[in-house]
């Protein structure tokens, strides 16, 4: 049978990569919102020491080798911006550096701009973790081009609010998890994060913000030589190409979005109605009710229950236990500690809200969970484990950038922001998860630097590709509905299916239109809508992580396929550090 045999080639396949997982890193990226991480099975190798420099017709810049990714080149090099790109007299030596990371398409004339979200997502880190993915979808046509933007990772300066990473850990946490409890604690802690950022990081602070790399995008754009931008942005990084093609409409030739946020509540604009968790009940509904479709062979609590409402009774049950009474692990000497509701409820089903790969291994450590073993839900969800980022990039951009931040704006008492939180908090039952950066806006001090307002219609040099999935959990599709009346002529396609952007619901039909926007400037006739080709629970044990889920007789169609896979399942995404 045809499809046995697919299974057979891809089995293979994904077991030589398994070997390989030792060597994986997690590299912390940032989200909308939250922080993402892209696991990858991909080993980067260190650049060679006596690397020479290349150097490219129409280029002001040389680039260096920086690796290679399943056989394909990567090429590295930098670039100096001003700190400030809408002051003439900036001087010379306030700068930032920005790292560029390239992978070269065999057929390409231009470079496509991407940009994973966040804020504070680093481009290499992407292009290390996603590259070959990413490229089998656009193809050879492009240069793959990302970029750590200003004061995230390896930009420098890089900006962070603590002066070391120790410092970091023993200052960094406070527990804003619940909106009534956590508000004393949440408001004082605030009062200092504000005053040391403005302390550690100095004058830069002030211009980090989206306007600000809207404009290094075409510093980058003008040192490839390159006049007309091609960009491709994820969650936050459609803050960052809405911002670019409103700013510099004439020089954007192809701007896609993907897991659209708000725009014009980013900016501060109907901010009172902060509707970016409006479907996030409804992608955890969807878990319920796929799990038990899925049936007790790929979804482990299945084996419980016969309804989607009965899990739905069991879960909460169980996390009401754990609000009672945290549950203490022991592993040994060196790893121990407490699983808590908020562990297993924002590290574990808020983050897997984002990727449905993610869902049948959430399902197996709950299942196990409800059956008395917390050992993996510990290893996975608790507090410990999370990652720290490594810089303050998240919540800086956010606050820079919306212009209803400060005293200017908000009454500076507790009491004012809590009861403007309670009465604003009723879209989901994870609100609470956004609160701390409540505080913050009541509390940044720093002046803004821009003036950047969303334009309610922007005509761009050919119009915008705006992409989403049905049930997003953090960037809603009526963000989609919102661009699409802001820029002219622009065209939704909609993924069929939960989670955070189209890249975790793999389409060929979705990559379709992604091509033909990108090589032909073909947008659909009307608003489109394309299926998933795959199930949300595949059989964890059954190793079945790249098999291609469905039979395609064009061997272009399963080679996508597979690469959406890929790049579906490895495409994670993490909580900000709660304690
Ligand atoms: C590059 O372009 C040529 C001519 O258009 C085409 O025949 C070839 O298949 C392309 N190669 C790749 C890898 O896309
Ligand atoms: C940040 O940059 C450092 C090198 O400066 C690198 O080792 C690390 O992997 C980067 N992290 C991310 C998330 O890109
Ligand atoms: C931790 O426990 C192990 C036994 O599992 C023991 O051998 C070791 O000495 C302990 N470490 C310390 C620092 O006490
Ligand atoms: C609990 O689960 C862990 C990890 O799957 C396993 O190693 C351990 O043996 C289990 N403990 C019990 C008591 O079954
Ligand atoms: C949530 O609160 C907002 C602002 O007070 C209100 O406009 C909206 O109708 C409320 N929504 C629900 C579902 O209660």
């Amino acid at each position: 049978m045809e499809e046995k045999r697919l299974l057979g080639d891809f089995v293979e396949k994904s077991k030589s990569r398994q070997r390989r997982t030792k060597h994986w890193l997690i590299f912390p990226l940032v989200v909308l919102l939250g922080v993402l991480t892209i696991k990858n099975r991909l080993k980067t190798c260190p650049s060679p020491p006596n690397s020479e420099y290349l150097q490219y017709e129409g280029e002001s810049i040389s680039w260096e080798r920086c690796g290679n990714l399943e056989g394909i080149p990567v090429e590295c090099s930098r670039i100096d911006v001003p700190m400030d790109q809408f002051n003439q007299n900036n001087p010379e030596d306030k700068t930032f550096s920005i790292p560029i990371i390239r992978m070269r398409g065999q057929n390409a004339t231009q470079n496509i701009l991407l940009n994973p979200g966040g804020p504070g997502g680093s481009g290499i880190s992407l292009i290390y973790h996603g590259g070959p993915q990413l490229k089998t979808l656009i193809g050879e046509g492009f240069h793959l081009v990302s970029f750590d933007p200003r004061g995230v990772n390896s930009s420098t300066p890089q900006i962070s609010c603590y002066p070391d990473v120790a410092t970091r850990q023993r200052l960094s946490p406070v527990r804003s998890r619940n909106i009534e409890a956590d508000s004393p604690e949440v408001f004082a802690w605030t009062q200092n994060y504000v005053k040391t950022c403005i302390d550690t990081v100095g004058e830069h602070l002030g211009y980090v913000n989206t306007p600000q790399v809207a404009a290094d995008m075409n510093s980058i754009l003008d040192a490839l030589g390159q006049k007309d931008m091609f960009y491709y942005g994820f969650s936050y990084g459609t803050i960052i190409g809405q911002t670019y093609a409103a700013m510099f409409p004439e020089r954007s030739r192809r701007i896609i979005i993907d897991g659209v946020a708000n725009n014009f509540e980013w900016y501060g604009e109907g901010f009172e109605g902060a509707s970016s968790l409006v479907n996030t009940d409804a992608v955890l509904d969807g878990f319920f009710d796929e799990c038990i479709k899925a049936g007790q062979e790929y979804c482990s609590l299945a084996r419980l229950v016969d309804s989607k409402e009965e899990l739905n009774d069991l879960v909460m049950s169980k996390l009401e236990e754990l609000q009672q009474q945290p549950l203490s692990i022991y592993i040994d000497n060196t790893s121990y500690g407490l699983l808590t509701y908020d562990d297993i409820w924002y590290n574990g089903f808020f983050i897997a809200l984002y990727s449905p790969k993610k869902w049948a291994g959430l399902a197996k450590d709950i299942y196990n969970l409800i059956l008395g073993n917390a050992t993996d839900s510990f290893l996975a969800y608790s507090s410990g484990a999370q990652e720290w980022s490594v810089d303050d990039t998240n919540s800086v951009v956010e606050l820079n950038d919306g212009l209803l931040t400060g005293p200017g704006y908000w009454p500076q008492d507790r009491q004012s922001i809590l009861d403007h939180m309670l009465l604003l908090f009723n879209a989901s039952m994870f609100d609470a998860w956004q609160d701390k950066i409540f505080y913050q806006r009541q509390q940044w001090t720093l002046p803004k630097t821009h003036s950047f307002t969303p334009p309610k219609t922007v005509k761009t040099a050919h119009p915008i590709l705006i992409m989403s999935t049905t049930y997003d959990p953090v960037c809603p599709i009526i963000a989609a509905h919102a661009a699409n009346e802001a820029f002219e002529g622009s065209q939704i396609v909609e993924a069929k299916g939960y989670g955070h952007c189209t890249v975790v619901v793999p389409s060929v039909c979705v990559s379709k239109h992604l091509r033909a926007y990108l090589y032909e400037g073909k947008l659909p006739d009307g608003y489109t809508k394309c299926e998933g080709d795959s199930p949300y629970f595949t059989n964890p044990e059954k190793g079945s992580s790249y098999v291609a889920q469905k039979v395609f007789d064009n061997s272009d169609d399963r080679e996508i396929h597979l690469a959406q896979m890929e790049l579906a399942l490895n495409w994670e995404f993490r909580a900000p550090h709660l304690t």
